[in-house]
């Protein structure tokens, strides 16, 4: 018997930022027993079939990773890991700690399983975090995303993503550096070349002088035309990226459950889940392309993220080239399963 849909019941009844911050606490809490509960709550538990992946040099227990946004402090990774996650991307945390956009931030469009957050980076800042990470029981890998701090202009936007790198280099598996959140005013700009080119470079600079390199990642807006892209991957390459994480959260709203103006009421953000699907799939076809075209299957690992809702979903972005992929409003509207459902199938697909 799966509970969660009675846990989402519940839950659903609250507001869903206050929700989300119950959701973690009772999950820290519960750490030790999860193991235990994997069939009321539905998570994949210990099966034989899942096989664990080797990339980027670094072994991934499977291919569903926790996208960003869900836990930004690292304060439920173990807790995390026991629902059965292969993978957990912490963050997005700034250098200095910040407390995001005014409330409320985060809201629920249950009739197209979909979520719009303009949370703004709310966190408690890189050394927290890499504290945190530091006393983590959990060994599969766990990724820190990095951001700018809201007060920090673009022309320095590349000192806080090295600050953040330099500061969870030693406790995070592996980075993302994300340009592509719409909830940071400007952000999205530094996905333009000569930007991103001065704040992979710097990163990269810093991860060559340290005696163990760690994988870093890009992650991208939906939003980028095929132009944007060709740039984006030439630029990977050039600065030796391990890989690229598409998409985060879509300023689009193409909602079909809500009203204009019930849209209008909600405000700003990013839309994520199944609305999101489409164009997120579209993405990593497109990017699959280019880097088939450069010739740098190799070099350039892709996780996909948003609008995965369902196993097919899953097991679609691998026909189109994702090594992994990652959830998050998925997993707030289906739960542990959706991991397990994935699993499932995932290895049983003929392109595996
Ligand atoms: C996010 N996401 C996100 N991404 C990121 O890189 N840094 C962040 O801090 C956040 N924060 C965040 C908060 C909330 C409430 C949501 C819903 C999402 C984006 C997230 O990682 C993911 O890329 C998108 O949500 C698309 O995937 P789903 O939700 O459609 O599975």
């Amino acid at each position: 018997m799966n509970l969660y849909p009675i846990i989402k019941t519940l839950l659903f009844q609250l507001d869903a930022e206050k929700a989300h911050h119950l959701t973690l606490k009772a999950l820290n809490r519960s750490a030790p027993l999860l193991p235990y509960l994997s069939k009321i709550i539905g998570t994949p538990g210990k099966s034989k079939t899942v096989k664990p992946l080797s990339l980027m040099g670094l072994e991934f227990a499977n291919p569903v990773g926790l996208a960003a946004g869900l836990d930004k402090n690292a304060e439920a990774v173990d807790a995390l890991a026991a629902l059965g996650f292969g993978f957990i991307e912490t963050g997005t945390v700034t250098p200095k700690p910040q407390p995001g956009n005014p409330l409320p931030r985060l809201f629920r469009i249950p009739g197209d399983q979909a979520l719009i957050n303009r949370m703004g980076f709310n966190n408690m800042g890189a050394d927290v975090a890499a504290s945190r990470l530091s006393k983590r029981k959990t060994n599969i890998p766990v990724g820190a995303n990095i951001g700018k701090n809201k007060d920090t202009p673009n022309e320095l936007a590349h000192k806080d993503y090295e600050f953040c790198f330099r500061v969870m280099h030693d406790t995070a598996d592996y980075f993302v550096v994300n340009v592509s959140s719409p909830n940071t005013g400007g952000l999205r700009a530094l996905q333009e070349a000569e930007s991103l080119r001065k704040i992979l470079s710097g990163v990269q600079e810093i991860n060559h002088g340290k005696a163990k390199q760690k994988p870093i990642l890009l992650k991208i807006a939906p939003e980028l035309n095929e132009h944007e892209l060709r740039d984006v991957v030439s630029l990977c390459i050039e600065t030796k990226l391990d890989g690229i994480l598409a998409t985060n959260t879509t300023t689009d709203r193409n909602l079909e459950s809500i009203s204009v103006s019930d849209i209008e009421k909600l405000g700003n953000g990013g839309l994520s889940g199944a609305p999101l699907k489409q164009k997120s799939l579209q993405t990593l076809i497109h990017l699959e392309q280019i880097i088939a075209e450069q010739d740098a299957r190799n070099k350039l690992c892709l996780i996909s993220s948003g609008g995965i809702m369902s196993a097919s979903d899953a097991l679609e972005r691998k026909r189109r080239g994702a090594a992994m992929v990652q959830l998050y409003t998925g997993f707030v509207y289906h739960g542990p399963k959706l991991i397990a459902d994935i699993l499932s199938c995932w290895y049983s697909n003929p392109t595996d």
